[in-house]
């Protein structure tokens, strides 16, 4: 009996140990956050144990245990959800059923997952594309594009955009009755990345002919070059995406070689040839003075030219936007940016927003100090946080006035 206690007592206080760490002060909900991150990294050492013992590349592994999420499309009384392919390409589609005084509007979504993960059918991602086509009385289509260890780039990135410009034809828009001077790109995370990237080159396709109207991107990821910004210095082991976890799905995008992973976990994966790409990242110039706080501008620190020869996608600004050269930005659309001010991801967004700015764009940038990486994943119970509602609300509030 008593050997029995002792071991729950032992077990009760590794697990606390496990499930504690600490968080910043100015999460309102605290108790919830450490519980969702260490679910998180609960999932996340499971998956790393697979990998160890060979049963399955890690990432693999994660999708199995994230699959726990899925819902498979269902109506309801305000909008008609199915499942269907655009140019080859699976995607979920969200039409509304109210009645509609003439064309409607329509947003395309791409979801998060570091290019590896997630996918339209996560009950976190049907909510919020529901509750988007719902309140805006708009279509959305929602992206299943092919994910990386099975697919790289530049994969992800082809699919999203031939889903594009499939949907971009003016027969596909006047079938599903979508106003052409009314349709939207958005994203979150790995897919506010690929919208970023979407909507850049759709300026140079002379075979598109319909124009954005506006870009949404969330807390998304924009660059590869420079793994060590002060964001990702000072959010490192903040949930849910530490600073190693983002350097192993970026690398992922590209290759499961461990050497290309290493060398962006060092911060030394950029090829003193490429030196001139750093003038787009260069936090020095970018942030505010607030966010360089404590922070000493470094000279970059090179690597071998091996990994860029092996890998040249990692320097390509389709899966890096922020390496778009300023004249590449003018001309894009109005632009709505979340930034999220404990995310590794915090100085992509702001950086972008900074340039945009710059080259004349109009741009929201909506920075929550007091959020973390994802948090609108999280707006339904059990896992419901306040922060994560109230973002969701602000974002469909600026499409539902400025789309
Ligand atoms: C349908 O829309 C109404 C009005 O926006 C809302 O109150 C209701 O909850 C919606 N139903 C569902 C299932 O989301
Ligand atoms: C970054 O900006 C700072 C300040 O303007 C400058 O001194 C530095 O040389 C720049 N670095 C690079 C690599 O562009």
């Amino acid at each position: 009996m008593r050997a029995k206690l002792l071991g729950l007592c032992l077990a009760s206080a590794l697990l606390a140990y496990y499930i504690y760490s600490p968080m910043p002060e100015d999460f309102e909900e605290p108790w919830k956050v450490m519980l969702i991150a260490a679910a998180f990294r609960a999932v996340r050492h499971l998956s790393e144990v697979a990998d160890q013992l060979g049963v399955m590349h890690s990432v693999e592994a994660l999708k199995a245990i994230t699959a726990i999420d899925y819902i498979a499309p269902t109506s309801d009384e305000n909008v008609t959800v199915t499942d269907t392919e655009f140019s080859n390409v699976a995607v979920r589609l969200y039409l509304p059923r109210k009645p509609s005084d003439g064309l409607r509007r329509a947003v395309v979504y791409f979801h998060g997952g570091g290019w590896c993960l997630g996918q339209a059918g996560m009950k976190s991602y049907d909510r919020l594309t529901r509750w988007t086509s719902n309140r805006l009385n708009a279509v959305v289509v929602s992206v299943n594009y092919r994910l990386a260890p099975k697919y790289r780039f530049p994969v992800q990135f082809e699919d999203v955009y031939s889903v594009m410009k499939f949907f971009l034809q003016s027969s596909v828009l006047s079938q599903y009755g979508v106003d052409p001077d009314r349709v939207c790109v958005a994203g979150d995370s790995a897919g506010g990345n690929l919208a970023a990237a979407v909507a850049q080159q759709l300026l140079e396709d002379s075979e598109v002919k319909t124009r954005l109207k506006a870009q949404a991107l969330l807390y998304p990821a924009l660059q590869t070059l420079d793994l060590n910004l002060p964001s990702y210095q000072e959010n490192e082991n903040k949930p849910v995406l530490s600073r190693l976890f983002m350097v192993k799905l970026w690398s992922e995008y590209f290759t499961s070689d461990s050497s290309l992973r290493e060398a962006m976990a060092s911060n030394r994966h950029v090829p003193v040839e490429s030196s001139h790409l750093f003038q787009f990242v260069n936090w020095s110039n970018f942030l505010p003075e607030e966010l360089k706080k404590g922070h000493v501008y470094t000279s970059p620190a090179y690597g071998s030219s091996e990994l860029a020869q092996k890998y040249p996608g990692f320097l390509d600004p389709r899966a890096a936007p922020l390496l778009a050269s300023d004249a590449q930005l003018r001309g894009l659309p109005l632009t709505y940016v979340l930034t999220c001010g404990h995310d590794v991801l915090r100085d992509d967004g702001v950086m972008y927003a900074r340039r945009l700015q710059a080259a004349g764009v109009p741009v929201t940038h909506d920075h929550a100090k007091d959020a973390f990486h994802g948090v609108m994943m999280f707006v339904s119970s059990p896992t419901e946080l306040a922060v994560g509602r109230r973002l969701l609300n602000r974002y469909i509030g600026w499409l539902n006035e400025n789309l």
